[in-house]
């Protein structure tokens, strides 16, 4: 199937790709409030860090996130490419869910403790587990979306399923 006309699918590969930018984006910005929350210059400035991290990361994150699969979705069904007609495509489908799933079960859940930390730190608190582990989650997602974005471009692995000639083919062999 391929509904996507030229100019429509053009309109959905940026989206997809400036939604894949603003995701990749984000999860810098996590990474050096991460970093900023663990080594700033005093226990006021970590403190914001970590309360807008807490604050304003995952909902943003999320919807880069859901922007990129839709756009993708769509552009997978509108095009040659389908869904689960080539390797690079599925792969790059249960990369983006994966990520999703992540940022709602093991992203989001924490964020209400970063946020109550960021504002107990200048006070002086100990850490929570949530904060000493917050080094994961723009580690895994940056990599993660660094694979998709060299499996959009080179396109690698080939088919899953046979051409319709090629299954032809076979058939004829066989019988
Ligand atoms: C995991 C996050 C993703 C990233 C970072 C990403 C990145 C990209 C980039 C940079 C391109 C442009 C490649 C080029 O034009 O050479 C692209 C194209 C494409 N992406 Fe994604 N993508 C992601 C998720 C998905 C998903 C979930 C799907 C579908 C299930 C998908 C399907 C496609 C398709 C079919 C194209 C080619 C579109 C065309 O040439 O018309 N992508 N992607």
């Amino acid at each position: 199937m391929r509904f996507l006309s030229r100019p429509w699918r053009r309109v959905t590969l940026i989206t997809h790709i400036v939604s894949a930018g603003a995701w990749i984006g984000i999860d810098v910005m996590v990474a050096v409030l991460v970093g900023v929350g663990w080594f700033g210059p005093d226990p006021g400035v970590r403190g914001l860090a970590y309360q807008a991290l807490g604050t304003f990361v995952v909902w943003p994150m999320l919807t880069s996130g859901l922007i990129c699969l839709i756009s993708g979705v769509v552009l997978g069904l509108g095009t040659k490419y389908g869904l689960l007609r080539y390797w690079w495509v599925a792969v790059k489908l249960a990369l983006n869910l994966l990520l999703c799933t992540l940022i709602l079960v093991l992203l989001q859940p924490g964020m209400d403790e970063v946020v109550a930390y960021g504002r107990e730190l200048p006070r002086g608190t100990t850490d929570p587990d949530t904060v000493s582990s917050l080094f994961f989650p723009p580690a895994v997602s940056l990599t993660t979306l660094t694979i998709a974005t060299v499996l959009a471009v080179v396109k690698p692995w080939g088919r899953i399923t046979r051409r319709r000639s090629e299954r032809r083919a076979v058939d004829r062999v066989a019988a």
